[in-house]
């Protein structure tokens, strides 16, 4: 990563680098900063806009991390204007900002907020998006931000090549592009949209977002394992008996039936968040912190996962429970069962919930068994992983504690209790020798309060600045989907009609106990 300094620009001197205080060292480290910038939203008017990028940039530019010099083109079919667009911004942020009225900071973001309608698969529209962008911000970066469905992603791509719109002038003059997830459907399609991207971008022009490598919690998996020297050399097999990665949410599908019912858990969770997690806590020590390094070493660790159906016998559908939940209650609200939601088919196969045994052929991790489960209306929103460690060799308390000891536990709270806890035996206080499991605990909020940046951030800033280590890389992508759309053809082979189903505000099916209690073990209670 190269830091630059104070460059000229029409509205006078701008430092390329943000000085930020690092609040247990002394004095200021340096931080990247973006020149000059455009963001072109395609999906201007969706869910996404209004949830999650307007808000972040919002923050972003309370926090002054934006540059100086930064537009917003918003681009969708819904017919709106500058103002209408504008009028939507201040929505979004009264909605998801928690703002009341407009303050100086949106005020000054709403007149830099422009709109352009139009049929994303018209080459009409990119040509008006090209004088557009040459109005607003001449000789700018441009960040194209695509949040819109898989199936209109190569369109928008293709027409973003021809029109010229993908060419980069010099080093200020980047463009770049960011994917939301999901990136396809299955290997095929990912396959044929990296080929497609690469037609018009370089890999360093594309950003796969997956927000959960926003988390700070997530990034923090990086710094815990490679920033401390005691917890690596017992990261293995020796030491490590099994490992839990749970994502938890009450949430049903909402509004998104349209999207999620030819999703489901697997592809919605598993194929991009999960692996992801999953990756950042069995990957090498990278050489570096650089882009390449971490992803090559997550690269690594997801190559050896082994396949979850053998491609020769077909088998291995027993190591993947799905469900679907059924009417129930959650947070003490009744709510529908998923056939009766809003939008869904009412003969749905799709599953809201996935558990699954994964195992990774490496000297690390050979034998040790990782269990992910995710659902929705679930008891409980949380998002956690759990380091089980073996036993002590010898249990020299038997005397005083015929019992086994606990085992030790690590368990990293992703959210919404950020923080890290640690399970060790003790001894109760007393004359006689009696053991009880304590609780270390580290949170985020008690030890470092203030605010934390929400995952996209983190992430439209990394864009901005150039820097892809928190995004998917394309190899990562398909090795991914490859493993995935295996249980897919797997579960389509069946052709099943009906699908085990689990109680609304239960912790998924039966069978998903089944799973892992067959290997001796209990999912974690949360
Ligand atoms: C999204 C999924 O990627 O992640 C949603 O499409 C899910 O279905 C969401 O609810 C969960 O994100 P978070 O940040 O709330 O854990």
């Amino acid at each position: 990563m190269t830091l630059r300094v104070a460059q000229d620009h029409p509205k006078g001197t701008y430092d390329f680098v943000s000085m930020i205080r690092n609040p247990f060292h002394d004095g200021l480290r340096i931080e990247p900063a973006p020149g000059a910038s455009a963001l072109v939203i395609f999906g201007a008017s969706g869910d996404l806009t209004r949830r999650k990028l307007l808000p972040a940039i919002y923050q972003l530019t309370r926090l002054h991390r934006l540059p100086p010099r930064f537009s917003i083109i918003g681009v969708a079919n819904t017919p709106l204007d500058d103002q209408a667009f504008r009028h939507l911004l201040g929505e979004s942020l009264r909605e998801f900002a928690d703002l009341e009225g407009a303050d100086a900071v949106a005020q000054s973001l709403a007149h830099d907020l422009h709109y352009l309608q139009g049929d994303l698969a018209d080459a009409g529209l990119y040509q008006r998006l090209s004088a557009k962008l040459a109005e607003v911000s001449p000789g700018a970066g441009v960040l194209y931000y695509l949040a819109i469905p898989p199936a209109i992603g190569p369109t928008v791509a293709r027409h973003l090549g021809a029109a010229g719109l993908t060419t980069q002038v010099g080093d200020r003059q980047w463009r770049r592009v960011i994917v939301e997830k999901p990136f396809g459907t299955d290997l095929p399609s990912a396959r044929q949209f990296n080929e497609l991207l690469h037609e018009h971008f370089s890999e360093e022009q594309i950003f796969r977002i997956d927000h959960y490598l926003g988390k700070e919690t997530v990034q923090n998996l990086l710094v815990f394992r490679f920033a401390n020297g005691m917890f690596e050399p017992i990261w293995d097999r020796r030491y490590i008996d099994h490992v839990q990665i749970t994502a938890a949410e009450t949430v049903g599908v909402e509004q998104r039936a349209g999207y999620y019912d030819s999703a489901g858990a697997l592809r919605d969770m598993v194929q991009n968040h999960l692996m992801q997690v999953l990756t950042l806590i069995a990957m090498e020590p990278p050489v570096a912190f650089t882009a390449e390094s971490v992803r090559d070493r997550k690269m690594d660790a997801l190559l050896s996962v082994q396949p979850i159906i053998d491609a020769s016998t077909g088998k291995g559908l027993d190591a993947v429970v799905r469900a679907q939940y059924a009417a129930g209650w959650v947070d003490g609200r009744e709510v529908v069962g998923y056939r009766d939601e809003p939008g869904v088919n009412k003969a749905s196969t799709t599953e809201t919930f996935v558990s699954m045994r994964l195992e990774l052929d490496s000297w690390r991790w050979a034998g040790v068994p990782f269990y992910l489960r995710t659902g929705k209306h679930l008891p409980k929103r949380v998002t956690e992983i759990a380091i089980q460690f073996k036993r002590p060799p010898l249990h020299i308390f038997k005397q005083v504690s015929p019992t086994p000891v606990a085992p030790n536990l690590l368990i990293i709270n992703v959210q919404p209790d950020e923080g890290i806890s640690l399970r060790f035996e003790a001894k109760l206080p007393g004359t006689r020798m009696q053991l009880a499991p304590v609780m270390m605990n580290f949170r985020y909020g008690a030890t470092f309060g203030g605010e934390v940046p929400e995952a996209y951030e983190t992430l439209l800033l990394d864009a901005l600045i150039g820097d892809p280590t928190l995004f998917a890389r394309h190899d990562f992508v398909e090795a991914s989907w490859a493993l995935i759309s295996k249980v897919h053809e797997a579960w389509a082979a069946q052709k099943a009609t009906a699908i085990p189903t689990y109680e609304a505000g239960e912790w998924g099916p039966p069978e998903a106990h089944a799973l892992i209690a067959a290997d001796g073990y209990r999912w974690r209670t949360l």
